[in-house]
């Protein structure tokens, strides 16, 4: 297993681009299956879990192609084999976003229950009670979903999700692209990968208004026609980037994001002493000097980004004070925390809440990564810390950063990876 070790300390400056959205990549890629023929997405992040993608998509007889710079063509069969198993997704959770387009496009569709996650439970009721809205039946069967539209086709309906589920909207969202008549969806997500997704439907011939509020409302085709979509800037990665020039005595210019998808986080960053500006095509941060505390609390779009907690935690770590982190999305994702105190760090956890009380440094040590953004959290420790970090488990990283290390070398990071 790789590892990355960072002798910290080194003022980053310079610019860096940020990628294609993981979160975005991923529902796309699986809407694809609701039209047969050749689709092209461009800007896809060439990360673990988009390679897991194209190998579901591989299962069930898409032929998945990279085609130079982050372009994939995808060829769907007329009958694309409607199975989703275990082994494909037990190792990334989002392949359930592919039994929306299934079931719509097919009838019928078996997809793995996804196990359990580091983070939390994460039950994907909400996404089935939304597809049994549009008439799909449901039976869970040796761990898998069984699905079925009864007649072959499902049908629009009104349906509200009890609470703001992302990767339950743009389930649920797919499979009514497809479904016969229209469906309110109430109580959406509102991020702007849903909204991406409906832009990438949209390419196909979906009819679709209100994304990017809490009400969805979908006209179902009876067709729909290959995707020609780019994918928006990952938020989360220019966020962690943004978190790493937020550090005293950096920085840095994210070059390539969106700005309106990170203004929590700029708000944050800004409260905390940063400096945030806008330059033509991205955001520069400068880091000056010990962060001020702040109290940080996640919640669905547009609030903090619970994958921007971890990250922002370590600023937090060295502030001139103490802050409070609620973490409201997700029930258990504070694993990073454990590491963040081997690296002198002083937090402490009360159920949802933590409270992180600045210390003046951080001094270096191993540290084991344990889920996707707490290694990115990790990485900000170890380019803060004085001393050498090294992290562990670096395949977690991978699964949502494109060679991290070296983005962020060139910005004067002393930072390597060690292959297994
Ligand atoms: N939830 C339910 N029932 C459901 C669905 C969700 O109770 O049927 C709960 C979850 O357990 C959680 C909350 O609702 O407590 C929100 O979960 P959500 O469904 O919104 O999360 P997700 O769609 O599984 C996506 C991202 C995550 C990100 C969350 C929250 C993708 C592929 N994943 O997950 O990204 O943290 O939204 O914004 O879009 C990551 O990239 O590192 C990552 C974990």
């Amino acid at each position: 297993m790789d590892r990355i070790v960072i002798e910290g300390g080194a003022p980053l400056r310079g610019e860096v681009a940020v990628s294609g959205a993981k979160n975005a990549a991923l529902p796309a890629l699986a809407a694809a299956l609701l039209a047969e023929g050749e689709h092209s997405v461009r800007n896809v992040p060439d990360l673990a879990d988009v390679r897991t993608m194209g190998r579901l998509l591989g299962h069930m007889g898409c032929a998945f192609e990279r085609t130079g710079g982050h372009a994939v063509a995808l060829r769907v069969p007329a009958a694309p084999r409607p199975e989703a198993p275990y082994e494909l997704v037990r190792t990334m959770r989002a392949s359930v976003v592919v039994l929306g387009p299934l079931v719509a496009r097919l009838g019928r569709a078996q997809v793995s229950l996804p196990g359990g996650c580091a983070i939390g439970a994460r039950p994907i009721d909400q996404h089935l009670k939304g597809l049994a809205a549009l008439g799909a039946e449901i039976e869970l069967r040796h761990g898998y979903v069984e699905a079925r539209a009864p007649g072959g086709r499902l049908r629009g309906a009104t349906f509200t999700f009890d609470g703001v589920t992302v990767t339950g909207t743009e389930n649920v969202m797919m499979a009514a692209a497809l479904a016969e008549g229209t469906s309110v969806l109430g109580n959406c997500a509102r991020e702007p990968e849903v909204v991406d997704l409906a832009q990438a439907l949209r390419s196909m011939g979906a009819r679709i208004q209100g994304e990017g509020t809490d009400e969805i409302r979908i006209e179902g085709v009876e067709r729909l026609r290959p995707l020609d979509h780019a994918v928006i800037p990952d938020r989360i990665e220019a966020g962690t980037l943004l978190v790493a020039g937020a550090l005293p005595g950096n920085d840095v210019t994210v070059r390539g994001c969106a700005p309106e998808h990170l203004e929590a986080l700029v708000e944050k960053l800004r409260q905390v002493g940063a400096e945030v500006r806008s330059v033509p095509g991205g955001l520069r941060v400068v880091g000056d000097g010990r962060p001020r505390p702040a109290d940080v609390r996640t919640a669905p779009f547009p609030g903090f980004p619970t994958d921007m907690q971890a990250q922002m935690m370590v600023l937090l770590t060295v502030a001139q004070g103490s802050s409070v982190v609620t973490e409201t999305v997700f029930e258990n994702r504070y694993m990073h925390v454990l590491e963040l105190r081997r690296l002198g760090a002083d937090i402490a956890v009360d159920g949802r809440t933590a409270l992180v009380k600045g210390v003046p440094e951080l001094s270096g040590a191993p540290v084991m990564a344990s889920d996707l953004r707490a290694s990115a959290a990790l990485v900000l420790a170890g380019l803060l810390a004085r001393g050498t970090t090294e992290v562990q488990r670096v395949y977690h990283l991978d699964r949502g950063y494109e060679r991290l290390e070296e983005r962020l070398a060139p910005l004067g990071a002393r930072i390597r990876r060690v292959k297994a």
